[in-house]
């Protein structure tokens, strides 16, 4: 298919300075004036009360009620069902402006072909492990694995469940015809190159999962040995297309099975979603063998109002359940529950539905606990709230993390709940709760240069309950909201973290220093249709929160403000790291230690400064 030329990214910026999104709106949701902003029920979702916003100084929308958030091209799409190009066109029209067309570059053309072929590639090899399964003649033995394990063919269609057979260079002869493309199986995780620049099949032997993006691509595959062996799963690596952190198995296919769904199961196994799925229920999904974080839930909550995690009964499953809350508590908006449920210790969903059937299992569903009683009862594990000590503890450990809560009835009744389990008034409660610390300040910050500055970014992240916890989405919708505030911004910031947002931020500083005169509906514009758009309107969120209290200048102050934090917080996990590394690796704390006198001259000589730099930090 010939490439039809791109708009160019000049006209669309004019475009976007040229119309006002308050009259684009207007035109089909009947806006009210509200203060600044202009408010109107939401169009996007059904609801009594206007959640509904649209900023005539920045030029975008924000739903409150349902997430939906950007530019006027972005509502045409969303309101009128049109793809890009169609709501250019349309906005063009309203202008009075014709739209040009630019020829593609050879390399341009080259580029967009390869991140269109990537994801091919990826259905085509899916298909090709689909075609094992039935026909290799090795393929006996994984067909009999899955029946083993009460899988239909039917729902091993569904979940396209294939087969990489034995051998080394299966792929690598099939679809490695030429250097391009053995390139490409490269780049998309499928062939490994060995030192001497040898390839070979990365998955042999193993049943295969395609694991899909919410778009329905196949970006990665998990797979599964046929016995005993180890490792018994083997995940495709990081690539340009797969980030294991954010991937949920099972969420695309739940939601194609349902568009309104009201509550998604959180399992811990591939086997596990399409084990439920093979018993009709079809609300498994998993992370990819990591635990689950915040911007998991956060994803998994854009689609279902309520989670249910399910956990094995022993202390590992307690300990995933300890950090599941955790990472749960800043996401607990009014309107979201979560529950945990704890299975019976040597069971898996799996395991349960195989045994009990579905209706089993949902008898155990129905008996899992609110995060509420979940919450209190662990922390009573470590306490005895039946003495006055035990309630003082209590309400020592409960206050940081409901401190994690974003404002709302939620987060009242929470703390009504505290009251009333340690016998302080609500009073005392929240004057206890104002004494601690807020959270975003960094245990270690270096003393702040300029003082006037830290106070003007604690006092907006203050307005922040949910956004102060994560202060990568704070930057960047700090970004968002003042684009030219960041000029002088740090090529990229300094973090390793491997989550949307940090990815997000780096690539929005990459794109203000190419197109430093951006404004935050041209920022917008530009993840359309891509995932990191739903970051985007998370940090819309942000500043919607912040309202009237935010300007340009302290836009940018924070900014900055947030960098040298998370710069600093940085600098002090890579010691740690180090330190944790070379106990580990030596068993070693001190020089007095018997394993000292075994690492090398260089360790010994890091070792010691690593030790002096974290003395000065305060952290030995
Ligand atoms: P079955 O043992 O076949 O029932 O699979 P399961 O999906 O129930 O796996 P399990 O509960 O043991 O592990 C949960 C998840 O952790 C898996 O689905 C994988 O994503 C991940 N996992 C488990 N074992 C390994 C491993 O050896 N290597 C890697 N990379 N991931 C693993
Ligand atoms: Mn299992």
């Amino acid at each position: 298919m010939a490439a039809k030329g791109r708009i160019p990214q000049y006209f669309i910026d004019d475009l976007l300075s040229r119309v006002d999104i308050v009259d684009v709106i207007n035109r089909r949701v009947s806006l009210k004036k509200t203060g600044k902003n202009y408010s109107a029920r939401c169009p996007f979702h059904d609801e009594k009360t206007p959640s509904f916003s649209v900023n005539p100084d920045k030029q975008f929308y924000y739903c409150f009620g349902c997430g939906a958030g950007g530019n006027a091209i972005g509502f045409l799409m969303d309101y009128e069902r049109q793809d890009f190009p169609g709501a250019v066109d349309n906005l063009a029209h309203i202008a009075g402006l014709e739209v040009p067309r630019e020829d593609l570059s050879p390399q341009q053309q080259v580029k967009q072909e390869r991140r269109k072929t990537i994801y091919d590639l990826m259905e085509q090899v899916s298909a090709y492990y689909q075609k094992q399964l039935r026909s290799d003649a090795q393929s006996q033995r994984a067909v009999d694995y899955l029946k083993r394990r009460g899988l239909s063919g039917r729902i091993a269609r569904d979940f396209n469940i294939g087969f990489a057979p034995p051998g080394w260079d299966n792929l690598l002869k099939t679809f490695g015809d030429t250097e391009e493309h053995k390139q490409q199986l490269i780049d998309a995780g499928m062939l490994i190159e060995k030192e001497d620049g040898k390839l070979y099949d990365r998955f042999r032997d193993r049943i295969m999962f395609p694991i899909r993006d919410n778009r329905g691509r196949v970006i990665a595959f998990g797979g599964r040995v046929l016995g005993d062996d180890k490792p018994k799963y083997l995940n495709s690596p990081e690539t340009d297309i797969f980030h294991k952190g954010k991937e949920l198995y099972g969420l695309y296919q739940a939601r194609q099975n349902n568009r309104h769904l009201e509550q998604l199961l959180v399992v811990e196994g591939y086997m596990d979603v399409v084990a439920l799925a093979q018993h009709g229920i079809m609300t498994g999904i998993a992370t990819l063998g990591t635990a689950s974080n915040t911007e998991h839930l956060r994803t998994a909550f854009r689609y279902a109002s309520e989670l249910i995690f399910c956990f094995d009964g022993d202390d590992a499953g307690r300990k995933a359940a300890e950090r599941a809350l955790e990472n749960a508590l800043p996401v607990m908006e009014d309107g979201r529950r979560i529950r945990f449920l704890f299975l019976p210790e040597g069971d898996d969903p799996d395991s349960v539905v195989n045994r009990d059937g579905p209706a089993g299992f949902q008898k155990l569903l129905a008996g899992a606990a609110p995060l509420e009683r979940y919450f209190f009862e662990s922390l009573y594990d470590q306490t005895d709230p039946d003495t006055l000590e035990g309630k003082a503890r209590l309400s020592k450990l409960a206050l940081p993390r409901l401190q994690l809560l974003p404002d709302g009835v939620f987060r009242q009744l929470m703390l009504d709940s505290l009251a009333e389990r340690t016998g302080l008034s609500r009073q005392s409660v929240d004057t206890l709760l104002s004494q601690q610390q807020p959270v975003v300040e960094p245990e270690d910050t270096p003393a702040p240069k300029v003082p006037e500055q830290r106070r003007s970014t604690q006092k907006l992240t203050a307005k922040l309950p949910g956004g102060r916890r994560d202060p990568l989405l704070f930057a960047l919708a700090m970004l968002l909201f003042n684009p030219k505030g960041a000029a002088t911004s740090p090529t990229s910031i300094a973090n390793e973290d491997d989550s949307a947002a940090a990815s997000l931020l780096n690539s929005t500083i990459a794109l203000l220093r190419k197109r430093p005169n951006s404004s935050t509906a041209m920022l917008l514009g530009h993840w359309y249709g891509q995932p990191e758009y739903e970051v985007m309107t998370e940090a819309l969120k942000t500043i919607e929160l912040l309202g009237t209290e935010l300007n340009d200048e302290k836009a940018e102050t924070a900014f900055f403000d947030t960098l040298a934090h998370l710069d600093a917080q940085k600098s002090t996990a890579t010691l740690r790291s180090h330190v944790d590394k070379l106990r580990v690796s030596n068993e070693v704390d001190k020089p007095e230690s018997a394993n000292y006198a075994e690492l090398s001259e260089a360790d010994k000589q890091q070792l010691l400064t690593i030790q002096q730099l974290l003395k000065q930090k305060h952290r030995l």
